[in-house]
C-alpha cells in the first residue's frame, strides 16, 4: 500500500468558499481527492507539453456524408496513420451528418498531426482532438 502523507494548506475563505461550491458541483465527498485529481491533472498536461511524448485519447469529427468522396478521404487519411488508430466508432447523428470517434495511441505530434489532417478536409464541420492520457 502505498504511503500517504497529510499536510495544511493556508488558503484565504473566500477562495475556499468558491472551491467547496465547485467541489460539490461535481459531486466530488472531500477535499483530499479533488486535490489529488487536480495534481494528476497538472502533472499528465505537464507531460503532454513534451510533443515527442506518448499519449492516448479521441478524436471526434462531425461531417456531412452527401459529400461525395468525403467518406472515403476520411478513412484514406486514417489508413495512412494506422499504427496510431486503436478504433473508431460511426454514429449517423441526422440525414445529413455522421460523427465518427477515433481511438488513439502514439506520440501527441502524431496524434495532432491526424487530428488536423482530418479537421481541414472540405465538409468536415468539427474536429477535435482530446488527449485522455
Ligand atoms: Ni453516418
Amino acid at each position: 500500500m502505498k504511503k500517504l502523507i497529510r499536510y495544511g494548506v493556508s488558503i484565504d475563505k473566500e477562495l475556499q468558499d468558491k472551491v467547496d461550491a465547485l467541489l460539490e458541483k461535481k459531486g466530488y465527498k472531500n477535499r483530499s481527492e479533488a486535490i489529488r485529481d487536480l495534481f494528476r491533472e497538472k502533472l499528465i498536461s505537464e507531460a503532454h507539453e513534451d510533443k515527442s511524448s506518448l499519449g492516448m485519447g479521441t478524436i471526434s469529427i462531425v461531417y456531412d456524408h452527401h459529400i461525395p468522396e468525403l467518406s472515403s478521404k476520411l478513412t484514406e487519411i486514417q489508413h495512412d496513420l494506422q499504427d496510431i488508430v486503436i478504433a473508431s466508432t460511426h454514429v449517423h447523428i441526422d440525414h445529413h451528418n455522421c460523427m465518427e470517434v477515433i481511438m488513439v495511441k502514439g506520440v501527441l505530434a502524431q496524434l495532432e498531426q491526424l487530428a488536423n489532417r482530418l479537421s481541414v478536409v472540405k465538409g468536415v464541420k468539427t474536429g477535435k482532438l482530446t488527449i485522455a492520457y
